[in-house]
């Protein structure tokens, strides 16, 4: 096992009624609250009046609305402007993984003279970020429990990660009947994202990381398990509460630290959302299949086996190809029993971008380090399977 830091302080209010707590937790930063939030689902649902009764009395509230999914370098630009204009002490983030991703690119551009493009392009220009508090509305990203940010920028087309120990958030409120609203696709985008972060870790060189590989299983299970119950009755307060629980011990180190190599589904999806603004778990769930197959060799097939045996359940008494070849068959039913588009053709996707998408997956994706280095051959041949 590789050596790792770990340091996840994020103070996590876990389950129904926690928002409670909200008030004393922002108030040990200040009373000037950036309210951050989406495009409007928070107004919906009730929960924009839940946060606003709970800090109108006490604090000086700025809002800062319509964070867009896939966030753009604009909105972290509006962001920083209201930060500086109102002499913000915290940001709270109310939203699935766009809005926090924002503010953490936003907490850390206050910090920063220049652009905060160059904050993406190097996260070593990070030197301070303001104190970040997150409301989860939606699971899958991580984002409420992990230092990441995934900013576009919609004039280049790149889609980039950035991120630093300090934009980690301070405190996360998870709530599971907070994401009773979610409509069924995002439920389901969700849930593959999940299934992806654990899968890109089980997919890492270290083969004696077993109990980091154990706890990746462990999320499968609960995905396989809850994503099907949460879509069939959506206010299930136990589907919920795992599914968003999952997507937190996703992304937070558990299992990736310890193991090393690139990810290699998300740089070839990012290109997907960065081109085509497509929901990022659904981008995942098409290219998934196609990787594994594409992937799946002599050298590969033992890992595929694990997968196999212990997520999908196929008999450990069948040849290891064949074990292989079954457990991505499982993988694509499990997608598409979830309602995910599994074609790019469906989602409007064509093949006019593969080469120029490819060239930019390898390159900042670094995926000659991946468990089965890629090319951008290899990525072009995965889009074309996918189409
Ligand atoms: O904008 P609103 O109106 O709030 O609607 C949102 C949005 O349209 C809606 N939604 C969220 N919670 C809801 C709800 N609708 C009804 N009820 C609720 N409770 O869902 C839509 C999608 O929201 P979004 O935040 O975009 O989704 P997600 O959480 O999947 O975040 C996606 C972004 O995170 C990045 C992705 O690339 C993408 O940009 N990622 C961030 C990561 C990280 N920080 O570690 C890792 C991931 O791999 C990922 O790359
Ligand atoms: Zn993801």
């Amino acid at each position: 096992m590789d050596n790792f830091k770990f340091h996840v302080y994020t103070e996590i209010f876990f389950g129904k009624g926690e928002i409670k707590n909200l008030p004393a937790t922002l108030s040990k930063y200040g009373k000037n609250i950036l309210f951050a939030y989406g495009g409007g689902s928070i107004k919906k649902n009730g929960i924009y009046d839940k946060v606003m009764s709970l800090l109108s009395e006490k604090f000086n509230v700025v809002e800062f609305a319509n964070i867009e999914p896939n966030p753009s370098l604009d909105s972290v630009k509006r962001g920083v402007e209201l930060c500086r204009t109102h002499a913000i002490d915290v940001i709270l983030a109310v939203g699935g993984g766009s809005v926090i991703d924002c503010t953490k690119a936003v907490a850390a551009a206050f910090y920063y003279e220049g652009d905060p493009w160059d904050l993406v392009l190097d996260s070593r220009k990070i030197t301070k970020a303001l104190p970040i508090v997150t409301v989860l509305t939606m699971a899958g990203t991580g984002s409420e429990m992990n230092r990441g940010s995934v900013i576009s920028n919609k004039d280049q087309k790149l889609k980039l990660g950035m991120g630093a120990p300090t934009t980690l958030p301070q405190a996360t409120f998870i709530d599971p009947t907070y994401l009773y609203s979610l409509p069924p696709m995002q439920t389901a985008a969700g849930a593959a994202d999940t299934f992806s972060h654990v899968l890109e870790s089980y997919f890492k060189k270290g083969e004696d990381a077993f109990i980091q590989d154990k706890m990746s299983e462990a999320v499968m299970l609960t995905v396989i398990k809850y994503a099907p119950i949460a879509l069939k009755d959506p206010e299930n307060y136990a589907a919920r509460a795992n599914l968003a629980w999952a997507s937190s011990l996703a992304l937070n180190g558990l299992t990736g630290n310890g193991k090393s190599g690139a990810w290699s589904v998300h740089s070839i999806e990012h290109e997907l959302s960065a081109y085509y603004d497509l929901t990022h778990g659904v981008g995942l769930a098409i290219i998934i299949p196609a990787w594994m197959k594409h992937i799946l060799n002599e050298q590969s097939v033992d890992r595929f086996v694990s997968m196999g045996v212990n997520v999908f359940k196929i008999s450990d008494q069948l040849d290891k190809m064949e074990i292989a070849k079954k457990a991505i068959e499982a993988m694509e039913q499990f997608f598409t029993s979830l309602g995910i588009p599994m074609k790019l053709s469906e989602v409007g996707v064509d093949e006019e971008k593969f080469e120029l998408m490819a060239e930019k997956a390898v390159k900042y994706g670094a995926l000659k380090h991946a468990y089965v280095p890629m090319t951008k051959e290899d990525v072009i041949q995965i889009y074309q399977l996918c189409k």
